[in-house]
């Protein structure tokens, strides 16, 4: 099946003191989605930013033509739901979160789609994909962390490739027996070197933090990632 890829920079790594000019820089460099990671000095060691930032970002996230480029907002938080919920109030698009952060993970998933987002659940390195089998019709999107969360700037860990083949694998069966699209998204450590690797195991969609926003030019980034992915 040919693959669409998409490139979602993570505002972990822009600069707080100006986000909204960040996000537009960054539309206008070619970003397909927002990435937006929301830590809670609780689930992960580190504290970012609420539903009112990601609000008021949401005017930002407009291309030239007027068209939504979608918010990726991506929970690092426990407990979920009513963090998930206010995030649905405040314009995300799609709201993913970790299993092991939920009680009730289909309940969660259910309330993230029953507010109109598109639902995703996040593996990290070392956390079984298991609950994928019992929850996969309602989701819309599987997040795999390359890294630990909780910081920007962090090395690949090469063994989470192997998840992302699983994955691919288990996602494929599934549009082959429902027709439904699932994405397959990869966080941490993603670079204009190893990107291809992450593709070539199955990810359709790359979260970049540092790699865009560490670089003085966010296009030219965005554009060699591109080239790397239609090599
Ligand atoms: C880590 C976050 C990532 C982070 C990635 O907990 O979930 O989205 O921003 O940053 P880089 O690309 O620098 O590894
Ligand atoms: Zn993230």
């Amino acid at each position: 099946m040919p693959r669409t890829f998409r490139i979602a920079p993570s505002l972990l790594s822009a600069d707080f003191a100006q986000l909204g000019t960040e996000v537009k820089n960054v539309v206008a460099a070619g970003a397909d989605w927002i990435h937006f990671d929301v830590m809670d000095n609780h689930y992960v060691p580190n504290l970012t930013f609420g539903p009112m930032v990601c609000q008021a970002l949401r005017p930002h996230a407009v291309r030239a033509d007027g068209s939504r480029v979608p918010i990726d907002v991506h929970l690092m938080v426990q407990p979920v739901d009513a963090l998930a919920q206010a995030f649905a109030q405040a314009g995300a698009d799609l709201i993913s979160f970790h299993p092991d952060a939920s009680a009730h993970v289909d309940r969660t998933l259910q309330l993230i789609r029953a507010a109109g987002c598109q639902a995703g659940l996040v593996f990290n390195p070392a956390t079984p994909v298991d609950v994928l089998e019992w929850v996969i019709d309602k989701v819309d999107l599987v997040l795999v962390m390359s890294v630990n969360p909780g910081f920007g700037g962090q090395s690949f860990i090469p063994a989470t490739l192997r998840k992302v083949e699983k994955l691919r694998k288990l996602i494929d069966a599934h549009h082959r027996e429902t027709g439904r699209d699932i994405r397959l998204e990869v966080d941490g450590g993603i670079k204009i070197d190893n990107i291809r690797a992450v593709a070539d195991a199955g990810a359709d969609t790359f979260v970049a933090g540092s790699a865009i926003f560490g670089a003085p030019d966010y296009k030219a980034v965005i554009d060699t990632m591109r080239q790397q992915l239609a090599r």
